[in-house]
């Protein structure tokens, strides 16, 4: 038998996606959408989805995911993803990333899954005695399906899932090294697409903005619902009185201020802290206009896109079509590289 011919990758590709645990929220956004926008102007191929099938990682309710997840789409597409430039589908309306998830599981350790922070944290965390699913372990392995599936250079994402990327890449050059699938490198190894990793840090003083955290600013909210949340946020504690001096570099407020503001504002708001200049409530003032500013434009295109359900349904389906084409390319020369036949 002849050896499969490795399938050229024409154009470099990106791949990400965000799981539907709710409507799209300014961390998902500054940590990762701008960036699928950002990469879907430029000459590139973007698969960007909604990872539902990692949703049921930790999912509570079967009725919000089927609601949530056309939700998203049109959160994308008012981010400024264009599904006539990227590839937007659902993850698991491609059943070829989940087969190749078991091809690939004979080459992922479990100590490595166990390893990875994000699992950690969570057994931590857990209730005495509960369970954990095998898909929260499995989770990374997913993500490297996701991935490799469309053999994806680039993977924008926040600083939170760099472990996973660092897995991903093992995965990949073991495969690469153990089967030559359609010859040696058949895989790139993917890379996250920022050299500064994006952390966006919650309004509670903690380390991530996120929705179980419940310390999010959601995209759609107005600006009284923003400063709502936004005046009573965790600041450099050191700053206790008005008159106490702050570090900017301590402060998650000022973390956000460098993702939305402009670098004039950055370095009156970071003066004015360090000498006490100004007032968090200052502060906090500042980057309210400066996040508004920012969304203004995506809240009114996401008004227009407001109940388009025909979209959404036209969207997902010539996604899933083209993203299915791409995956299956991949199935198949990984297939034929472990023995298994198609009969
Ligand atoms: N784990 C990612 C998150 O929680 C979502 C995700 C799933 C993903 N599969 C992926 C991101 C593949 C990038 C590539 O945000």
């Amino acid at each position: 038998m002849s050896p499969p011919v490795t399938p050229a990758i024409p154009r470099e590709r990106v791949v990400s996606g965000i799981r539907a645990t709710g409507r799209m929220h300014l961390g998902n956004y500054l940590g990762a959408v701008r960036t699928f926008a950002e990469f879907s102007q430029r000459d590139v191929d973007c698969y960007f989805f909604v990872a539902d099938l990692h949703t049921l990682t930790t999912l509570k309710d079967p009725a919000l995911l089927r609601a949530q997840l056309p939700e998203i789409v049109l959160d994308y597409m008012a981010a400024g993803i264009d599904p006539a430039r990227a590839t937007v589908f659902a993850q698991s309306s491609v059943p070829e990333t989940s087969e190749l998830a078991w091809l690939l599981s004979s080459v992922t350790y479990v100590g490595e899954l166990e390893r990875i922070p994000n699992f950690k944290e969570r057994e931590k965390h857990r209730v005495e005695g509960e369970p954990i699913n095998v898909g929260l372990l499995n989770y990374p392995l997913l993500m490297a399906a996701d991935i490799l599936g469309p053999r994806a250079h680039w993977v924008p994402v926040g600083e939170d899932q760099y472990p996973h990327i660092e897995l991903v890449r093992d995965i990949a050059r073991r495969f690469n090294r153990k089967f030559a699938p359609g010859g040696a490198g058949f895989f790139p190894e993917p890379q996250p697409a920022s050299k500064e990793p994006v952390r966006v840090p919650g309004l509670d003083g903690s380390g991530k903005m996120g929705k179980s955290q419940g310390n999010t600013l959601a995209m759609s909210d107005t600006d009284d619902e923003r400063w709502a949340k936004l005046a009573p946020a965790v600041t450099d504690p050191a700053r206790r009185t008005r008159t106490d001096p702050g570090t900017p570099e301590r402060c998650g407020v000022y973390a956000i201020h460098q993702l939305v503001s402009t670098p004039d504002v950055v370095g009156e708001v970071a003066e004015g802290c360090r000498t006490a200049g100004i007032s968090c409530i200052d502060c906090k003032m500042q980057l309210h206009h400066g996040i508004g500013a920012l969304l203004q434009p995506i809240q009114l295109r996401r008004r227009e896109l407001a109940g388009r359900t025909d979209l959404v349904r036209d969207v997902l389906a010539d996604g899933a079509k083209h993203a299915r084409k791409i995956v299956t390319e991949t199935r198949d020369v990984v297939q034929d590289a472990v023995g298994i036949v198609r009969y």
